[in-house]
């Protein structure tokens, strides 16, 4: 605790000094960053500093990090009276000392939960009383450890079916709509000057956008903090249309709060289920035929790949005035979960630097046309 709270201030008072840079061009965040923040998913090896390539090109081209896994409740609080900070006090540790703005995230979400956190020893849900309470303490100690640290959080985590109705995830069952206010009040409660987010995938489908939309009209009328929605953006080739993604920003956007592309990377594969969302339970067996560019990616296809990843960066642009952030879910190639999601085992192309670190075409283009060479 006191070496998180201690590296905050080093970081503050040390804002000035970068480190050495070795690199050819002009930066993504030197680029982008007086238009939103550049953010990057990080994993454990990354912040522990092992894989040191990965390091290397997130001190070069980002100015923000998310955790990949490392704050989820599984991972940091895995039974009721005990909570493991060692990996997230490693992750926020490594942002602050690269004077890196930190993400926190989720403190709510379905997937990757403690698998006590809304059951009793018998297996039996909860009653309503006990989870509000679980869901207290545990928003309460984790935001509080890292008070003043961290720009903000998301608060909840793919609440929504694609449909627009409510996912009956355990906190649904127990708690009802409810529990998406409560989680809210509880994280503001914890930092009052900490930004609180709603997050979910398949957002440019309208079913999900109005639920979302409705649901921050609900906490604003409520007095409730929200300052942005993230919309994941975890994409494929030819889902959805940039039109889609842009109603969807645009229909948040008017509801007051800040858009923020958490999640972002732009699969090559073929996709093995019917849905073209991102739950993470959703998996398929593995089939050759299901892994086409096991060994490299043709031309033709890193054309297609690099001009779609590089108009959705154009619509973001666009708009910069309402995205505060802009967020891909890894650095490198190899670093991607959709080398294993849905199917384990497959060579995904999703990111912005390949598999060897090196920046695809698209990130000279972004660079370009943010109007600096
Ligand atoms: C993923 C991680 O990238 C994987 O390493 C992990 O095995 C599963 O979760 N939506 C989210 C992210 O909100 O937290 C998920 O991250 C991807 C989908």
């Amino acid at each position: 605790m006191t070496s998180i709270i201690s590296c905050c201030l080093v970081a503050v008072c040390f804002a000035a000094c970068t480190p050495n840079q070795v690199k050819d061009s002009v930066a993504l965040k030197e680029a982008l960053g007086d238009k939103f923040l550049i953010g990057a998913a990080v994993n454990c090896d990354q912040a522990a500093g092992f894989d040191t390539a990965s390091v290397r090109v997130l001190k070069e081209q980002f100015n923000c990090i998310s955790p990949e896994n490392c704050m989820k409740s599984e991972v940091i609080h895995p039974e009721e009276d005990r909570y493991d900070f060692t990996l997230a006090d490693q992750y926020v540790d490594f942002g602050v000392k690269n004077n890196m703005t930190v993400i926190g995230l989720p403190l709510i979400w379905h997937s990757q939960l403690s698998k006590w956190f809304c059951v009793d020893q018998q297996g039996n849900n909860v009653s309503p009383e006990v989870l509000k309470q679980r869901m207290k303490d545990h928003i309460t100690t984790v935001v509080t450890r890292y008070k003043g640290c961290i720009l903000g959080w998301d608060v909840v985590n793919e609440a929504f079916e694609d449909d627009g109705s409510y996912r009956k995830s355990k906190f649904y069952e127990i708690l009802g709509e409810e529990f998406i206010p409560l989680a809210f009040q509880y994280a503001h409660e914890a930092d009052p000057y900490a930004e609180l987010y709603y997050n979910d995938y398949s957002m440019a489908n309208p079913g999900k956008r109005d639920a979302v939309v409705a649901l921050v009209g609900q906490l604003k009328e409520r007095g409730l903090r929200i300052d942005a929605v993230g919309m994941q953006g975890h994409l494929m080739m030819n889902y959805p249309t940039i039109q889609a993604f842009e109603e969807s920003m645009l229909a948040l956007a008017a509801t007051g709060v800040k858009v923020m592309i958490t999640e972002l990377d732009l699969t090559i594969l073929p996709r093995p289920l019917q849905n073209t969302g991102a739950e993470i339970s959703d998996q398929a067996a593995y089939a050759g035929e299901m892994n086409p560019y096991a060994d490299a990616l043709p031309a033709h296809m890193s054309d297609a790949w690099n001009s779609r990843m590089g108009d959705f960066f154009k619509l973001f642009r666009k708009h910069q005035d309402i995205v505060s952030r802009v967020t891909v879910w890894g650095v490198a190639d190899c670093n991607s979960w959709l080398n294993n999601w849905p199917v384990k085992g497959r060579t995904d192309y999703p990111l912005l630097f390949d598999r060897q670190h090196k920046p695809k075409p698209v990130v000279k283009n972004i660079v370009t046309s943010a109007g600096i060479k």
